[in-house]
């Protein structure tokens, strides 16, 4: 979801969240992740405009930056897929709303470590917007279908 309460989350929500999701395994727990929670409005507007998909940023109280450790291992896209599934799944429980988020293109992906000053070997490819959810209003129309496949589209069986 992209429109959120302006309430903060409060910072020890944040870190409870984070005390979930730093249980995700992860390929030989190599743990290829950082995280950097922005509350500040002005660095949370410059994160809005890093590409065409990260425009809600601005309006989210929390953006929470995944970086990841540019080291070539191949796992590092699905351990990083994990954790942003256990970070929504925590802050679900906490009544939260989120929406992952692309830094696109990969200019974007070092003007946003530039802006959060991340050590070169970290990249933050995504982020995720974070706050109480809006009351919800009339869905404008989107390219992205809604709903999801159903399980006979999915689901093959070899009996
Ligand atoms: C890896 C990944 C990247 C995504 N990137 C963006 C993004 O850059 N901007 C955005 O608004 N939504 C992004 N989304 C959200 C998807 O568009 C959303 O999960 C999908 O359309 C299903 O929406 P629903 O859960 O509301 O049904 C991303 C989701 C994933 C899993």
């Amino acid at each position: 979801m992209r429109h959120f309460r302006a309430d903060p989350v409060p910072r020890e929500v944040v870190e409870e969240i984070i005390e979930v999701a730093r249980w995700t395994g992860s390929a030989r727990n190599r743990q290829p992740w950082r995280f950097v929670a922005v509350s500040a409005p002005q660095v949370r507007e410059r994160l809005s405009g890093f590409g065409g998909y990260a425009l809600h940023l601005a309006n989210a109280p929390l953006v929470l930056v995944l970086a990841s450790h540019d080291n070539g291992f191949a796992d590092t896209e699905f351990d990083m897929g994990r954790l942003a599934q256990s970070v929504c799944l925590a802050a679900a429980h906490h009544g939260l709303g989120t929406c992952v988020t692309t830094f696109h293109p990969a200019n974007n992906i070092h003007r946003a470590a530039d802006l959060l000053a991340l050590p070169s070997d970290w990249l933050p490819r995504h982020a995720i917007a974070m706050g109480y959810p809006a009351p919800t209003k009339p869905t404008a129309p989107t390219a992205i279908p809604r709903g999801r496949k159903s399980v006979p589209e999915l689901l093959t069986w070899v009996q």
